[in-house]
């Protein structure tokens, strides 16, 4: 675990911690309760798909007790990718400088948040990653670990992106970043959001950094990875490659 940087914070200005949560009642109360300890001066927006385990609720009554801590709620469960765009989408009318990416089953440790944030100061986009030297993975079946390090591989070879790791749901991006990136025009909806994005940034020029960190596989509740968020990833990549090498050729 990193140490909190205090130093690395203050130019960061002001920051607002989206995550997204479907059926995580067993892990906000204390993923947001470790936020607030590790960045107090941050807020933290939870946007719930309208959980059917009453993870929303859990997210009103954190809100009414801590006025750092909002609640947005969808009506249904509509993939990750668009309970970022909506959490996104209210950060920027709210004039956020730094808008934070995190999951809420404890996978990604707020103890890291400083440093993330911290790297901004040399980025517009800060990647919280597993597959750089001194970042780890902790608990993941061989099976999980081989789908993200395959998912890497086909992406570096499909678009040509330095990034280690394009599919980390751990980040920092300055409010500027998201705004130069055309999110209105993002149409995935699953965890190909988090590469669809980081290539984005990677067209536009923008300076990405990876930060170590290690990943700890949740105790609590269940992963929402299926097959569909796979094969939507996997076509998406590929018909970026494909345009990608087109553009390249003309
Ligand atoms: N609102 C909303 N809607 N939240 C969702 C949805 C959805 O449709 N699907 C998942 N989430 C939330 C979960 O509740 C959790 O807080 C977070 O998104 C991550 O979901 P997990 O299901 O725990 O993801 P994972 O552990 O399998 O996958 C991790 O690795 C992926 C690949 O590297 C995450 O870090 C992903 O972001 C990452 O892409
Ligand atoms: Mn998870």
């Amino acid at each position: 675990m990193t140490e909190p940087n205090p130093s690395a914070v203050p130019s960061a200005g002001r920051i607002v911690i989206v995550m997204p949560t479907y059926n995580e009642r067993q892990n906000l109360e204390s993923i947001a309760g470790r936020v607030r300890t590790a960045l107090p001066e941050a807020d933290l927006l939870v946007v719930d798909d309208n959980s059917p385990d009453g993870t929303g609720d859990i997210a009103d009554k954190l809100s009414e007790a801590d006025p750092h801590v909002q609640a947005l709620h969808r009506t249904e469960k509509a993939g990750l990718g668009k309970a970022y765009i909506a959490g996104f989408g209210w950060a920027l009318e709210r004039g956020y400088d730094v808008i934070v990416e995190m999951d809420a089953d404890g996978s990604h440790q707020p103890e890291h948040l400083p440093s993330l944030v911290g790297a901004l100061d040399g980025a517009d986009l800060s990647i919280g990653s597993r597959w750089v030297r001194g970042g780890k993975v902790v608990n993941w079946p061989r099976s999980r670990e081989a789908l993200s390090r395959g998912a890497n591989i086909y992406t570096r070879i499909m678009l040509g992106l330095s990034v280690r790791d394009a599919t980390a749901g751990f980040r920092a991006y300055r409010a500027a970043t998201l705004r130069t990136i055309s999110l209105s025009q993002v149409e995935s909806t699953g965890y190909c959001f988090q590469i669809d994005l980081t290539v984005r940034v990677a067209n536009a020029g923008l300076r990405i950094v990876e930060v170590p960190i290690t990943f700890v596989e949740r105790e609590h509740g269940a992963s929402k990875m299926s097959n569909s968020i796979i094969g939507e990833a996997f076509w998406r990549v590929a018909q970026w490659g494909v345009a990608r090498r087109v553009r390249r050729n003309r």
